[in-house]
């Protein structure tokens, strides 16, 4: 048995990951902003698996919330064992038209807060000399697309030289690399997602069980699904240009 703490885990990817945890056995750290939508999800996941689930109510584009959790990262007295940095957002527009501001909060979301949490998280772990941390990123960390890409891009670095760097310690590192995933996602940014192919949705329960394996198979990159792996391998080895034009195509 151990323990896992997974932030965004009320909905979507996040909520996928605190499934399947849970059915594994994992004892479950919640993290989300909305306290009840997060009790909902804690109590079903104890009712059906019979695991312990701790809630933690946290803005992690704020800096106290990301301080609450990594403080709960930090506990020695209960330890965890897997991290999944998940929460995220985006935005409706590109940079440039967006205002600053939240674009500003963007970034502490997508990448301040992964780095707090996953600094807390490897001190205590290599301590232990175990655990394992995966950094949620995206497809888009291949292709130029702005802020959002950029984020994930910076995330899939890390994460590369954090599991390079820290598995002879015993601490794995992983970036998940996903392309559409069928969540409250795209919803929530107010982003117009007609122009996506059916093809291209994957399912949150796939996406899970593509990552997990990677963990386990020792990946430092998880690219989910044989049709995206093949996009990530053009995305990168062609030309910029090419590559932008194309990952311009369904969302404008
Ligand atoms: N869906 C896709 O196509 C896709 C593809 C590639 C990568 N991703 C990445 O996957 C991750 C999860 O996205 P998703 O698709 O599962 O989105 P989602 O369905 O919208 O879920 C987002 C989760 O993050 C939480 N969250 C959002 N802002 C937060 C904040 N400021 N502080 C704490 N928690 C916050 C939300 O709960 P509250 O609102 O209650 O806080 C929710 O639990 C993101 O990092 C995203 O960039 C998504």
């Amino acid at each position: 048995m151990t323990r896992a703490l997974i932030t965004g885990a009320s909905a979507g990817i996040g909520h996928g990951f605190a499934d399947e945890l849970a059915r594994r056995g994992h004892d479950l750290v919640l993290v989300a902003r909305n306290g009840e939508r997060l009790a909902a999800v804690a109590d079903d996941l104890r009712a059906r698996h019979g695991i312990e689930v701790e809630t933690l109510v946290a803005d992690l584009s704020q800096r106290d919330g990301m301080q609450a959790v990594a403080d709960c990262l930090s506990s020695v007295d209960a330890p965890v064992d897997l991290l999944v940095n998940n929460a995220g957002s985006g935005l409706p527009d590109w940079f440039g038209t967006t205002d600053i501001a939240d674009e500003e909060r963007q970034l502490d979301l997508l990448v301040r807060a992964p780095l707090v949490l996953m600094d807390a998280a490897l001190k205590s772990m290599t301590g232990r000399r175990s655990g394992a941390i995966i950094n949620v990123a995206s497809l888009a960390a291949f292709t130029p697309r702005g802020t959002y890409s950029a984020s994930k891009a910076y995330l899939v670095n890390l994460s590369q030289w954090a599991d390079l760097h820290y598995a002879p310690s015993g601490v794995r590192v992983m970036a998940l690399c996903p392309g559409f995933v069928r969540t409250e996602f795209h919803e929530r940014g107010q982003m117009d997602m007609s122009g996506i192919k059916p093809w291209m949705w994957l399912s949150v329960e796939s996406v899970v069980r593509d990552a997990l394996a990677d963990l386990d198979r020792g990946r430092a990159v998880s690219v989910p699904a044989r049709r995206y792996k093949v996009l990530a391998a053009f995305a990168r080895h062609a030309p910029a240009a090419l590559v932008a034009r194309q990952a311009r195509r369904g969302r404008e």
